[in-house]
């Protein structure tokens, strides 16, 4: 039978779209930026600072301090003394006032927030908008709730704080993992003190603002800036009881090594590689749009992303060929323009790293796809990438590449599906997309997955918890699950 010709679509460079700017001139940038440790801003020791950049405009954003052991320390000192003398001792309702009160701050100064995250980490502004800003301000609103609730979170049982707790988060979400860390370790009547990435360190320092003008008393929050070692020294600090980390297998590994031994809790969120399954039954054209938002949102700086794509084979052939004419409506570009789908790389490291992946898909013989966009002249870019022909052997189905780069495979029957799916070091999230319940409910048992999404993908809420399986790490966050951590159950 003579084949169709397939119509092409070249929306990337036909259909031109006029700029429409998020405005930053409400944003306050400083030029330098200290340490917040026991309420105060604070040079670090020696004066040491390091520079944030803007992955899209390569402009110079602000100077930060880098905190070096004796930072930490003294960020430690504070926080164990306000959790003695302040913070462990005040009654869980009066605590529930001030995280209320942070919630409110972050959805009053949400758009700053938003404008802010998008300079310096290089997401569209639509996603920091819509998505990092409000569910940062939920955290804080849902933790706010149960802090003097924990009666009835752990019936029977009486929770008492852990201490001062240790945390590390990373550059992919910043202001929202500085939520998701920070409420629930004061809704449970534990200090903290915390440290950003080292590319992503502006939300966290206006947070540290925030929190300051909330009145929060004094060393309840310490926010640290540096890189690994500033990580390493609050890791491997004596004083602090629970280690909370998301960031990659590597450290996590590190980080797990570090504490053994110790009397330290940890939970750790690392990487993933989470299998989208696409059944025929599914509806295509809502299946396309979640494989798009399962691995292009956030540039596919996303633990969670749906990396892997697992079409079944009688519908492959029209579903890629939809997915390739979505690609090519992919507007990659200026974070701050509202048209925007897909920003800018963190890094040029990150860059780095999914350039080289892509070189290895190649010689290890998959088809590359990419659609026919503009990218910017200056910045870190990735044009949305299509590996087809992928197979289960290949580095680039089982290695984290934490970019916007999708491999598709095919599959028959859900036994084999199951099989490759689960066939990775990670167990963190998964999406299914079929008409059936019954398969739904079937593979929401097999699937060794923290999180498993049923026809929608990348959903976040604070009340359901998040949280992965063997590399993926272990604990949850959000939910009923999320205050555990935070709590010893006497
Ligand atoms: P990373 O794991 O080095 O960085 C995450 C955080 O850990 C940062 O705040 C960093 O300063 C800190 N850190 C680094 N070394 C540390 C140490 N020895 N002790 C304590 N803290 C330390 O991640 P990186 O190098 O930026 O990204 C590499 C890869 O990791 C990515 O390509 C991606 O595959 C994965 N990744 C996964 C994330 C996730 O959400 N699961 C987030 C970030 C990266
Ligand atoms: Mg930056």
């Amino acid at each position: 039978m003579a084949k169709k010709k397939e119509t092409k679509l070249d929306f990337g460079s036909k259909w031109d779209y006029s700029a429409a700017p998020e405005s930053a001139g409400h944003a306050e940038i400083k030029k330098e930026y200290g340490l917040y440790i026991n309420g105060k801003f604070v040079k670090a020791e020696g004066g040491k600072k390091f520079a944030s950049t803007s992955p899209s405009s390569e402009k110079h954003i602000a100077y930060f301090a880098e905190a070096s052991n004796k930072d930490v320390d003294k960020a430690v000192k504070a926080a164990r003394k306000a959790y003695n003398e302040v913070w462990g001792p005040m009654a869980p309702k009066e605590r529930a006032k001030y995280i209320f009160r942070i919630a409110r701050l972050m959805q009053e100064r949400a758009r700053e927030f938003a404008v802010l995250e998008s300079i310096d980490g290089g997401k569209p502004i639509r996603e920091s908008r819509d998505v990092d800003v409000p569910i940062a301000a939920n955290h804080f609103f849902y933790y706010a709730g149960w802090a003097d609730k924990l009666e009835y979170a752990f019936p029977g049982k009486t929770a008492k704080p852990v201490g001062v707790s240790g945390q590390i988060i990373p550059w992919n979400f910043p202001l929202l993992m500085a939520a998701w860390k920070i409420a629930p370790a004061l809704a449970c009547g534990n200090t903290v003190v915390l440290k950003p990435a080292e590319t992503t360190p502006l939300t966290a320092m206006k947070l540290a603002e925030l929190i300051h003008d909330s009145g929060l008393p004094a060393g309840v929050v310490n926010i640290v800036t540096g890189a690994g070692a500033t990580g390493a020294a609050i890791v491997n600090h004596p004083d602090v009881d629970k280690v909370a980390f998301t960031g990659s297998t590597g450290v996590g590994k590190i980080i797990q090594k570090a504490i053994a031994g110790t009397n330290k809790t940890a939970t750790l969120e690392l990487g993933g590689k989470a299998a989208n399954i696409i059944f025929d039954d599914a509806p295509t054209d809502q299946a396309v749009e979640g494989i798009i938002n399962g691995i292009f949102f956030n540039q596919g700086h996303v633990c969670c992303a749906g990396s892997r794509l697992f079409v079944q084979e009688n519908v492959k052939d029209i579903v890629i060929k939809k997915l390739k004419d979505r690609l090519s409506t992919l507007i990659v570009g200026d974070p701050m323009d509202k048209n925007t789908d897909v920003g800018a790389i963190n890094s040029k490291e990150q860059l780095a790293t999914i350039n080289k992946y892509l070189k290895i898909g190649v010689e290890e013989g998959a088809e590359i796809y990419q659609p026919n966009c503009t990218l910017p002249k200056k910045g870190n870019w990735c044009k949305p990438t299509l590996f087809l022909e992928a197979s289960q052997s290949h580095r680039i189905v089982q290695e984290e590449i934490f970019g916007p780069v999708l491999t598709v495979q095919t599959f028959r029957t859900i036994d084999e599906v199951i099989d490759k799916a689960n066939n990775t070091p990670f167990g963190l999230s998964a999406g299914v997309w079929t008409d059936k319940g019954s398969k739904i409910f079937n593979l929401t048992t097999k699937l060794r997955a923290g999180i498993v999404w049923a026809n929608t993908f990348n959903k976040f809420d604070p009340t359901s918890p998040f949280g992965g399986y063997k590399e993926s790490g272990y604990g949850r966050e959000g939910g009923l699950q999320g205050l555990s951590a935070y709590v010893k159950l006497n």
